[in-house]
């Protein structure tokens, strides 16, 4: 019996071509991620077909290597792994495409993967998994809290009812002038400044455990609008500083709510934001004071944005369920968390 398990996990949802191999959902051999960022900055955000046509371009090598890297050869390898949603489709239908040759072309098993179950894994490269537990889902396109049993088990118990936590600070950065994706930036801005404008925190009194960012982004707009017209230049440090800190109280208190509400044991922040340096020292003060005894897992910065090694990491978990598919699996650019 073969003790140690490979996977070859390929992600290619948005703008990062990335292949990895991974051993026993755990350990990183190989992580390679071809990143587009460049090509897109200029149009202000993802061209969907600007990003095909850099997948295309890039997965080949990227698979090559990522072998390489490993030091493995597909004889190695126990299956193949592929992000099949959410996500741009055509993106998707690269690493799909690429995913299926190469298990057809080695004999080995389709394993489809869930793009942000393989965000919440990122967490189980750092350290074990203990359930019950609860991850705060925070990237360009979602702001969920989601409620977990056991693995691979995912029940939303709140979410963004309009905007995503990473999309409203793309959307500010805009405003200020900043470059794509301006999440990174507003963050160290946020931290040369003050919070004096004293933003709305949408939703942090309702019973309930859902988020709104769209009238945090609106009075933001106005407020800089209303300055322009007067003629007046605003700080964008303070812009900064204030935004940030709507954004990362609201998330905190929610998911402390939600910590407290549910018999939890961990608590994962995950997804492109959760590199927030805000949020990250927002969330671990306020876990030790209110919470001391849930542990609290935030991957390294490398691996909360998109990466394969967390898609390798979810799927040690399908593999052990059997969760294959066959040769017909399809992108589904609106995936939720369930199985097929
Ligand atoms: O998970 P991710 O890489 O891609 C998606 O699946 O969406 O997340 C990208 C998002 C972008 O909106 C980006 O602005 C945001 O994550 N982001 C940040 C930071 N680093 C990246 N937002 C706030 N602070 C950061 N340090
Ligand atoms: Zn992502």
């Amino acid at each position: 019996m073969n003790e140690t398990e490979l996977i070859l996990a390929i992600e290619s949802s948005c703008d990062e071509t990335s292949v990895a191999v991974v051993e026993n959902g755990e350990k990183i051999l190989s992580n390679i991620v071809a990143s587009q960022i460049k090509s897109h900055k200029r149009f202000g955000g993802v061209v969907p077909e600007v990003a095909s046509r850099h997948h295309v371009e890039q997965i080949t090598i990227c698979i090559e290597e990522a072998l390489a890297e490993a030091n493995v050869t597909a004889e190695d390898l126990q299956a193949v792994a592929v992000t099949y949603g959410p996500g741009l489709v055509g993106a998707l239908l690269i690493g799909l495409s690429a995913a299926k040759a190469f298990a057809w072309a080695n004999g080995l098993p389709l394993l489809p993967i869930n793009h942000m179950a393989g965000h919440i894994y990122a967490a189980r490269l750092v350290a074990p998994l203990e359930f019950p537990l609860m991850a705060l889902l925070v990237s360009g396109g979602h702001t969920e809290l989601v409620y977990m049993t056991e693995d691979g088990s995912y029940e939303i118990i709140g979410e963004t009812r309009d905007d995503a936590a990473g999309e409203a600070y793309d959307k500010v950065g805009r405003v200020l002038g900043l470059s794509y994706p301006s999440g990174k930036e507003i963050d160290e801005l946020a931290h040369q400044g003050k919070d004096i404008y004293n933003f709305p925190r949408a939703m942090i009194k309702e019973d309930n455990f859902d988020f709104s960012f769209s009238g945090l982004k609106s009075a933001f707009i106005n407020l800089t609008h209303n300055a322009e017209q007067r003629g007046e230049e605003l700080d964008k440090k303070d812009l900064a500083a204030s935004f940030q800190a709507s954004v990362v109280e609201v998330l905190v208190t929610k998911t402390i709510k939600a910590c407290e509400a549910y018999p939890v044991k961990q608590l994962v922040i995950a997804g492109g934001v959760a590199a927030n340096r805000g949020l990250r020292e927002g969330m671990s003060a306020a876990m030790n004071v209110k919470l001391p005894k849930v542990k609290l897992i935030v991957p390294p910065l490398r691996l909360c944005g998109d990466n394969a090694a967390m898609i390798g990491a979810a799927a040690h978990v399908e593999l052990q369920k059997h969760h294959f598919a066959d040769m017909s699996l399809n992108a589904k650019p609106s995936l939720a968390f369930q199985h097929i």
